[in-house]
């Protein structure tokens, strides 16, 4: 399956009763295997979690820990721009160079990489004087 199928079928999974916007992500690790997430909401706002910590979820979970290529998927009008708690948990995961597919549900996407996504970001060196 590729990226985008996976983001797209993982969507429509989404839990959203309170914002209704359902968005898909999925992870390509360096197995070659595909891990995807949705956002599942909370009525408690603040514990619902987005798409993308979905998916980093389910591939930490099965012992990976490098994001190869992502792509996240929503209905919107332009290519979805992740949060910035997002930015900061691909930067965990994925080097800087590592490609990052936006797209919307009706067919546009935005190609772009985790280090455009999150330029200056806080990293294990700027710890280096603790
Ligand atoms: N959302 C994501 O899943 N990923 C993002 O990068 C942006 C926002 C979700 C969170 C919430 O369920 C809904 O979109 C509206 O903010």
């Amino acid at each position: 399956m590729s990226l985008e199928k996976a983001a797209r079928a993982v969507r429509e999974n989404a839990y959203v009763p309170y914002s209704k916007f359902k968005v898909g992500a999925a992870m390509l690790a360096p197995s070659g295997k595909i891990y995807s997430g949705c956002n599942v909401e909370n009525v408690a706002y603040p514990e619902g979690t987005c798409a993308e910590a979905g998916a980093i979820a389910a591939m930490v979970a099965a012992g990976e820990t490098e994001i190869i290529e992502a792509y996240v998927i929503a209905d919107c009008e332009h290519p979805l721009p992740p949060c910035g708690g997002c930015r900061q948990k691909l930067a965990e995961f994925g080097k800087s160079h590592a490609k990052v597919t936006l797209a919307t549900t009706d067919g546009a996407t935005l190609e772009t990489t985790v280090g455009e996504l999150l330029p200056g970001a806080f990293g294990t060196g700027h710890m280096d004087r603790a």
